[in-house]
C-alpha cells in the first residue's frame, strides 16, 4: 500500500466530504439550492460549535473584554452612519448576451457564461453594460406596510452592533480604555460573485471584536492584536507556512481604516484572506455621535479627559476559518482519507467500537461509552469491519478509536488507536478518561 501524503488540490473533493460524511449541505437542495447558501449538518455544526468556543475563549476569557450579542435588525440610520448605505457597494456589469453578471472591477477573474475560455467582454458576441454602483446590504421592512419609512436592513457586519452599545458595555461593567467588546453573529452580503463553497457566501458568520484605545496608542495595541490573532489559527493548526499577513495599500483600505492587514491562508483557490486586523480610527464612534447627536465620549476619571476612543479590530469569518481548518487538515495517505483536525475542534473526541455484536463485547462497550458520554462528544459504530470503521472515522476527523475486545474482558483494557499515527496501546479502562485527556 503506497503511503504517500496528498493534500487537498481541488475544492470540490473537499465539497464531496462534507456531503457525505454530514459536515455542510447545499440549502434547499431538494428545490434544486439556493445559490451561496449552506447548511450545517451533525458534524459541521459541532465543528462550528467547537470553533466559536475556540474564538470566545481565546477572546473574552480575560478581563479587558466583555461579550455582546446584538440584534441583527438595527436602527437604519446606523447603515447612514456607518458609511453602508452610500459606500457598500460593488460596481456591478450585466452581459447581455450570456446574461451573466459581474463585478467590473473583477471581470480578469470572471469567466464568460458561454465561452468560460473567455473573459466577459474578451469577445464580439459579448456586450457589457456600462456599471451600475449595487449596493450589497439585503433590504426587507419592519412591521405590516412596506414603503421606505419601514425599510430596515440585515446587517452586513457585526461591528455596527458594538459601536452603538461602546457606552452601555463600557458603563455597566465600569470598564476602563482600553478594552474591548467581542460578539459573534450572522452577516449579510448580497454578493455578486459569491462561491467557491463556503469561502464567500450571502448568509455568513462573523467573530469581531473592537477594542477601544486612546489616540496615540493604537499603533502598538495594533501589534498586540495581530500577534493574538496569527497565534489562534496556529492554534487551530494550521500549518505556519498556509498563513501569511498581507497589507493593505492606500487602495484597498477600506472607507473607515487608517491601517489594515489581513491574515491570509493558502486555499486551493490561491492565498485568500481569512481575517481582518483594523485600525478604524475615532471613525465609527464620531460618525454615530454626529448621526445619533448623542454623546460617544469616554470619560477618563484618572486624567478628567473626555475623548473619542480610537478602535483596533478584529474581524474573522467563521465559515472561512473553518473552511481553512478543513482544508488544511484534509490528506490523503495511501489508501485513507483523514482530516487531522485540531483534537479540541474534531466533532468527536472519540469513536467506541466492539470488535464483534456479542453481548459480552457490548456490556463493556455500554460501560466505556457511558464513562466518555460524561464527558465528552463521542460516537459508537458497530457496523463492518473494523478496518472501515477506523476509516470512517479517519475521514472524519475523530482523534481516538477505542476498540473493544476479549481480552478486555479478562483485564479490563481496550485498545486505544490514535488517528494521525495510527498506533494502538492497551489501556485500562479506569485509566481512559486520564488518558484521553492528557492526549489532548
Ligand atoms: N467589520 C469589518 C468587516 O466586516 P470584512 O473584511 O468585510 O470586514 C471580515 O469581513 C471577515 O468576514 C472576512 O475576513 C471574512 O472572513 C468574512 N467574510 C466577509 N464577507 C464574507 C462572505 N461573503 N462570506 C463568508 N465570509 C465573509
Amino acid at each position: 500500500m503506497s503511503t504517500e501524503t496528498q493534500e487537498l488540490t481541488s475544492m470540490q473533493d473537499l465539497v464531496s466530504l462534507c456531503k457525505q460524511r454530514g459536515f455542510l449541505f447545499q440549502s434547499s437542495e431538494i428545490y434544486g439550492g439556493v445559490n451561496a447558501c449552506w447548511d450545517y449538518g451533525p458534524l459541521g455544526v459541532e465543528l462550528k460549535l467547537n470553533i466559536k468556543d475556540s474564538w470566545w475563549r481565546a477572546m473574552t476569557l480575560r478581563d479587558d473584554v466583555e461579550g455582546l450579542d446584538a440584534s441583527i435588525l438595527m436602527h437604519p440610520r446606523t447603515w447612514e452612519a456607518s458609511g453602508h448605505v452610500e459606500g457598500f457597494v460593488d460596481p456591478l456589469v450585466d452581459c447581455k448576451t450570456c446574461k451573466g453578471r459581474f463585478r467590473a472591477d473583477k471581470l480578469d477573474h470572471a469567466a464568460c457564461g458561454k465561452k468560460p475560455s473567455l473573459k466577459p467582454g474578451a469577445h464580439g458576441e459579448c456586450e457589457l453594460t456600462e456599471p451600475r454602483q449595487f449596493n450589497l446590504m439585503f433590504k426587507t421592512n419592519m412591521g405590516p406596510i412596506e414603503d421606505s419609512s419601514s425599510v430596515v436592513y440585515l446587517r452586513p457586519e457585526t461591528a455596527q452592533g458594538i459601536f452603538v452599545n461602546f457606552l452601555n458595555v463600557q458603563q455597566s461593567m465600569r470598564q476602563k480604555v482600553p478594552f474591548g467588546i467581542a460578539q459573534i453573529g450572522k452577516a449579510f452580503r448580497n454578493e455578486i460573485t459569491p462561491g467557491n463553497f463556503i469561502f464567500r457566501t450571502r448568509e455568513f458568520e462573523q467573530m469581531e471584536m473592537q477594542y477601544f484605545v486612546r489616540p496615540g496608542t493604537d499603533r502598538d495595541h495594533f501589534e498586540k492584536w495581530k500577534a493574538v490573532r496569527h497565534q489562534w489559527h496556529l492554534d487551530n493548526g494550521l500549518r505556519a507556512h498556509k498563513i501569511r499577513f498581507h497589507e493593505h495599500g492606500p487602495k484597498e483600505l477600506a472607507h473607515y481604516a487608517l491601517a489594515a492587514f489581513d491574515i491570509e491562508y493558502e486555499f486551493p483557490i490561491g492565498w485568500q484572506e481569512i481575517e481582518g486586523i483594523h485600525n478604524r480610527s475615532d471613525f465609527d464612534l464620531r460618525r454615530h455621535q454626529e448621526f445619533s447627536s448623542k454623546k460617544m465620549e469616554y470619560f477618563d476619571e484618572t486624567t478628567k479627559e473626555r475623548y473619542l476612543p480610537y478602535v483596533i479590530e478584529t474581524s474573522v469569518g467563521c465559515d472561512r476559518a473553518l473552511l481553512a481548518v478543513l482544508c488544511d487538515a484534509y490528506r490523503i495517505e495511501g489508501e485513507r482519507t483523514v482530516l487531522k483536525l485540531a483534537k479540541h475542534l474534531a466533532p468527536y473526541k472519540a469513536a467506541v467500537l466492539p470488535l464483534m455484536k456479542k453481548p459480552e463485547l457490548l456490556e463493556l462497550t455500554d460501560k466505556v461509552e457511558t464513562l466518555l458520554r460524561k464527558k465528552m462528544k463521542i460516537t459508537r459504530d458497530e457496523s463492518g469491519t473494523i478496518g472501515k470503521r477506523y476509516r470512517r472515522q479517519d475521514e472524519i476527523g475523530t482523534p481516538a478509536c477505542i476498540t473493544i475486545d476479549y481480552d478486555g474482558l479478562a483485564d479490563g483494557t481496550v485498545t486505544v488507536r490514535d488517528r494521525d499515527t495510527m498506533a494502538q496501546e492497551r489501556v485500562s479502562v479506569d485509566q481512559l478518561l486520564g488518558y484521553l485527556a492528557r492526549n489532548d
